[in-house]
């Protein structure tokens, strides 16, 4: 008889977390010592995507004592400091709180709510904070009186190094240490996806090349994850290689799209816009070609669009997400030219 393998999808969920972690003992052993008994230290992560980052921080602030008082920011969400200060704010104290307030009543704030308690506050996708103002709150963050029982751990996927990322006093303020996470070998990647596939699937609904199609394929385990699961959801037989090979192209969109969940229209309609002209050219794509099409898109959809200065920003959003990338080429009769392309997994 022909079965749907899934069994179960949320351990195939990018944000299921299991207990047992693979392969990341050193790390995880890095990060429980970031608020050693008297004064609290600042971490900086660096990992490609998929890396186990944001697990680990989250395993992390699980296990940390009751008493301390933990703050999670998405700071793809929350991009400025004010944004940043806010959300600090709203999840140390529990209370919500409007507009009104000026960049400064905010940091009072947060001083006063981290008196006399320790605290770990975690700036995940720290790299869209520093596309702005985010220099500022790490300078106010390292600087304010309550930083000895106040642990930072930044995390960021683009930069292998804080330093020349934000101001020279706000480096040496904040004196982060670095905790690199490796990207996973194939092997390791195999090992982590097929953990996930026993809880998820029925016994013997895998085929193993399957699997390791994938894992050799990419080693980022988000992206793994949607691919087995959007395998497994379109099949009504075991899982095998030439399925997963059929369905890879569909499944990585899905995986963008949980990318931009967070963000715009307009980066949606910016990412359409670079993936149409891929698939149609073999010649280079620019950023003017990108705005054309964007443009003829929001027409299609009905959709205002954005000045130049705003999508210039969006895709160096999309940039930060590894969704594309971006080369550029110095010299030649047009000076400075910059070429995008696909990310593909
Ligand atoms: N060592 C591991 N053991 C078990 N699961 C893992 C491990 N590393 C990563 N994962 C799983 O892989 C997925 C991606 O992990 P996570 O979201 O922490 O990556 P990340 O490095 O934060 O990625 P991104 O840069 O895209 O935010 C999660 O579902 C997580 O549970
Ligand atoms: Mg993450």
């Amino acid at each position: 008889m022909v079965e749907q393998p899934l069994q179960d999808p949320t351990p195939l969920k990018h944000n299921y977390i299991p207990k047992q972690i693979t392969n990341r003992e050193r790390e995880q052993s890095e990060l429980s010592n970031v608020l050693p008994e008297g004064s609290a230290q600042n971490l900086f992560i660096h990992g490609s995507r998929g890396t186990g980052k944001t697990h680990l921080t989250h395993l992390t602030l699980e296990e940390t004592a009751d008493e301390v008082n933990k703050c999670y920011i998405p700071c793809d969400g929350h991009d400025t400091q004010y944004k940043a200060l806010k959300q600090i704010y709203r999840n140390l104290s529990n209370e919500e709180i409007g507009d009104g307030y000026h960049t400064s009543d905010l940091q009072r704030k947060v001083v006063e709510k981290t008196q006399a308690v320790d605290t770990l506050i975690v700036l995940d996708e720290v790299d869209f904070l520093l596309l702005n103002d985010g220099n500022d709150l790490l300078y106010f963050l390292s600087r304010m009186e309550t930083r000895g029982n106040t642990g930072l751990i930044l995390i960021s996927s683009n930069h292998e190094e804080l330093k020349n990322q934000v101001e020279e006093r706000t480096y040496s303020s904040l004196q982060p240490r670095r905790i690199g996470f490796e990207p996973y070998t194939a092997e390791e990647a195999y090992e982590i996806l097929v953990a996930r596939a026993r809880k998820s699937l029925k016994p013997q609904s895998l085929q193993k090349a399957a699997l390791t199609y994938i894992a050799s394929t990419t080693q980022n385990i988000t992206s793994g994850l949607y691919w087995l699961k959007h395998a497994a959801e379109t099949t009504d037989s075991i899982i095998t290689e030439s399925h997963v090979q059929q369905v890879q192209e569909t499944a990585f969109e899905k995986y963008a799209g949980h990318q931009l969940n967070n963000f715009s229209e307009d980066h949606r309609l910016l990412y359409q816009a670079v993936q149409e002209l891929e698939t149609e050219r073999e010649n280079e794509i620019r950023t003017g070609m990108i705005y054309d099409r964007y443009q003829e898109l929001c027409q299609t959809y009905n959709e205002n669009t954005l000045s130049k200065r705003r999508l210039s920003d969006f895709l160096k959003h999309l940039e930060l997400l590894n969704l594309i990338e971006s080369q550029y080429h110095y010299g030649g009769s047009k000076g400075k030219t910059r070429e995008i392309s696909i990310c593909h997994r």
